[in-house]
């Protein structure tokens, strides 16, 4: 099992404003879509809430909440390390794919982010965590008018999550 992550964040840090997303960009949306399909999406339960509590189609979704008997059609944990328990040994990826509080919990465990850095500065009230001292840039996978797509890798020598 590799644990990675995956986001979008604007130039000011944002990621999102209540619920949503400040921005649609479809081209970002593909790749979301391509990099995830075939895996695991884990996700805390308010960025579940915004999808309108329907799977993303064509991969695992599981949900990270206190309440895991409130999410119906997804698999729910009620701890990060509970999530990562069920899928050791699994072939997927587990893609941690927001919002901002599983990000926070995740990313020191996470191998790899794939980060979309939006070229512009939206309003917003959820940031995205500082990732420098976790992470180090590897390459620019996309170069786009609105947004560059880039690769970090875990600071980590051993590059690996914490249970393979
Ligand atoms: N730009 C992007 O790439 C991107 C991606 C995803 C989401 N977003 C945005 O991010 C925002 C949501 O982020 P958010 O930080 O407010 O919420 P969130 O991380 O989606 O969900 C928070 C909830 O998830 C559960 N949770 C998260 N981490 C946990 C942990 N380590 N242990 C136990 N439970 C945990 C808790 O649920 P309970 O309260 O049920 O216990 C917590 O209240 C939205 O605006 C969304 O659109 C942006």
């Amino acid at each position: 099992m590799k644990i990675k992550a995956i986001a979008a964040v604007a130039l000011n840090g944002v990621i999102g404003n209540g619920l949503n997303i400040p921005w649609h960009i479809s081209e970002d949306f593909k790749h979301f879509k391509k990099t995830t399909t075939g895996h695991v999406v884990v996700m805390g339960r308010k960025t579940w809430q915004s999808l309108g509590e329907k799977p993303l189609p064509g991969r695992e979704n599981a949900v990270i909440t206190s309440n895991p008997s409130g999410i119906v059609n997804a698999r729910a944990f009620c701890s990060l390390e509970k999530c990562l328990k069920a899928y050791k040994g699994d072939d997927r990826t587990l893609w941690i794919c927001g919002g901002a509080a599983l990000y926070r919990a995740a990313l020191p465990i996470c191998d790899e982010l794939i980060l979309t850095r939006v070229k512009f500065s939206p309003r917003g009230d959820v940031f995205f965590p500082k990732i420098n001292h976790l992470f180090k840039k590897t390459k620019t996978l996309k170069r786009r008018k609105l947004f560059n797509v880039v690769k970090y890798v875990s600071r980590n020598k051993s590059g690996l999550g914490v249970s393979k």
